[in-house]
């Protein structure tokens, strides 16, 4: 069976007017894996002939959820980062993405890596509002990522993972992650 990008964002949209919490977002998490398994979706946003870089190819024009499709030729480790008051599902279609969640030791000023999983093609992974995470993929990796609003107008935190310094970035142009 098909699933369309347009069926996930509608899917999407009714998953959050009932239920915008961790339990709806698993939801989409769910759902989206299915996209990730649509070739004809693939083929169209994550194929082999893509320009590499990053795509925004759905904004939500009343709820605001957005979805990038990344077309990477170059393998990158991404700092510890949220998205601010956003939660964002990552979900791989080629290569791979090594994930890290971190925790804060607010009274230490440090960050720790609470724990590491691989999401290969056809899995997605769920950050939730604040939850600190980093991302690692090779080179050629491809994956398409949902935020709950633009990331180009949420103000996110970046972790330096060695003293836990913290930086707040706004505007950040084409997100990298
Ligand atoms: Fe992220």
């Amino acid at each position: 069976m098909s699933y369309s990008l347009e069926n996930f964002c509608d899917d999407t949209r009714s998953i959050l007017l009932a239920s915008d919490n961790h339990d709806g977002r698993n939801t989409i998490r769910q759902k989206f894996e299915l996209l990730l398994g649509d070739d004809t979706f693939c083929a169209a946003y994550v194929g082999p002939n893509e320009d590499p870089g990053v795509r925004q190819i759905y904004e939500d024009p009343d709820m605001h959820f957005c979805v990038l499709a990344y077309n990477m030729a170059a393998a990158r480790n991404s700092p510890p980062h949220d998205h601010g008051e956003s939660w964002a599902i990552y979900g791989q279609t080629a290569g791979y993405t090594d994930m890290t969640v971190w925790s804060v030791d607010s009274d230490e000023g440090s960050i720790e890596p609470l724990k590491t999983f691989r999401l290969e093609p056809g899995q997605a992974g769920l950050f939730d509002v604040r939850e600190i995470h980093s991302i690692s993929y090779a080179a050629g990796s491809k994956f398409v990522r949902v935020t709950g609003v633009d990331m180009n107008l949420e103000t996110r935190r970046v972790f330096d993972p060695e003293t836990g310094a913290i930086r707040e970035i706004e505007q950040v142009g084409t997100d990298k992650a």
